[in-house]
């Protein structure tokens, strides 16, 4: 008996002792990854143009942090003492030059590495290394690790992330933790108390809604990853989110496909990392990726993930709780021609059962606020009437009046 009090007892505070960092990712984490259009093809060229981009783009002011190297930033070889090297030739700074580049600018660093013996392109993976790959992140500075989940046999992925999250805490340096587990063993179950945020599913691909098959796995289009896992709501809040994955914006889809994608990845509070070629993204794309009154539904203090309203006749209606019992809503036509909305706020009881909200338009007059077209749509004392197009999107913030 006695003995197993000792042991309960270690393994408790063990457990009480290993932490995360609190207080980095309070709101969901902004940035940008090079992997939905770079894959391993990275240099320091590349991510020198992303951090002046940022600033030139006005994506920095919009409140974008991050810039995240993914898979293939490193040497194929581990050097003589087992160290993680940066490629030589992509990268013949090393990464705490990069590092200094990127913070010079005011931004955050990031990198990629995976809990197998290799990432999933093939390069040194961390595991057996976790402590001494989480001391080079801190020497090189570095702000953010995602942590991939290729080549792991039969570990516990539960026990894999726990040990690199407190490698990262004994090495002492703040990182966010971005789990990238897929979604196989239901994070969303355990991942709190790991990591920052994980990954609810397979890789994206830039499509709207489509499946595209490699044989054990599969790519998934904008609107699968959200009907996959849109009832993991609640698990979601202050310093860990659901990431729905790198956003596609820019990256092929139209341009309204494009506003709904940013729109819902911005109602399910996901990390808003985006994935496309910033150098040469057009206007549109930026003007969407930059649109800080959508980024403020994101971004909303609370952090409540949104969730579905209604799905009918080829309308999708999300509904968003914000801080001072403001309310985010957004219309989706998934239709393959325009329609037209007619939204009678006197026949609809809106609110969130998962928190009792309600948004008591009886008694209360709310203002209809566009956040694409940026003006008002008048109160919620009218019908809200809005014809939307092919795929596009109406986003509106309701503010009592
Ligand atoms: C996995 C991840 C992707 C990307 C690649 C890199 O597929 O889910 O996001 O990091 O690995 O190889």
């Amino acid at each position: 008996m006695k003995k197993i009090v000792i042991v309960l007892t270690i393994l408790i505070s063990i457990n009480t002792f290993a932490q995360k960092f609190e207080g980095l990712a309070e709101t969901p984490p902004l940035g940008w990854n090079s992997w939905n259009t770079f894959g391993t093809d990275i240099n320091e060229q590349l991510v020198k143009d992303v951090a002046d981009k940022f600033i030139e783009l006005g994506l920095k002011d919009a409140g974008y942090e991050y810039i995240v190297l993914d898979d293939g930033w490193m040497a194929k070889e581990r050097d003589a003492n087992g160290n993680l090297i940066a490629d030589p030739v992509k990268f013949p700074n090393g990464m705490k030059a990069l590092a200094e580049y990127i913070h010079a600018k005011g931004l955050k660093f990031g990198l990629y590495n995976c809990a197998g013996s290799e990432t999933c392109a093939g390069y040194p993976g961390s595991r057996g290394y976790e402590y001494q790959d989480a001391r080079s992140y801190a020497s090189w500075d570095v702000d953010y690790l995602k942590y991939d989940w290729c080549n792991t046999e039969k570990l516990s992925a539960e026990g894999a992330y726990m040990t690199m999250r407190d490698a990262l805490k004994a090495a002492g340096r703040p990182m966010v933790f971005s789990i990238c587990e897929w979604g196989d063993s239901e994070p969303w179950k355990w991942a709190k108390e790991v990591g920052h945020l994980w990954r609810v599913s397979g890789d994206i691909i830039n499509c709207w809604d489509c499946e595209v098959g490699h044989g054990s796995w599969s790519s998934w289009g904008v609107w699968k990853i959200i009907n996959m896992r849109k009832d993991i709501r609640k698990v979601a809040g202050p310093g860990h989110w659901n990431d729905f994955d790198m956003m596609e914006v820019g990256n092929g889809m139209t341009d309204a496909e494009d506003r709904s994608h940013f729109a819902m990845w911005s109602m399910l509070a996901s990390p808003l990392i985006m994935g496309n070629d910033l150098r040469i993204a057009s206007k549109e794309t930026i003007k969407t990726l930059a649109n800080k009154e959508v980024i403020g539904i994101n971004q909303d203090k609370l952090g409540i993930q949104g969730f579905r309203f209604s799905n009918e006749n080829n309308v999708e209606v999300w509904l968003k709780p914000l801080a001072n019992n403001e309310w985010a809503m957004t219309f989706v036509n998934m239709d393959s021609k325009p329609i037209e909305i007619d939204f009678d706020w006197e026949k609809h009881e809106i609110g969130d059962d998962l928190n009792g909200r309600r948004m008591d338009t009886k008694n209360n007059t709310f203002k209809v606020r566009d956040l694409y077209n940026h003006k008002n749509l008048g109160d919620t004392s009218n019908n809200l009437k809005v014809e939307i197009g092919v795929h596009d999107v109406l986003m509106v913030k309701l503010e009592k009046i």
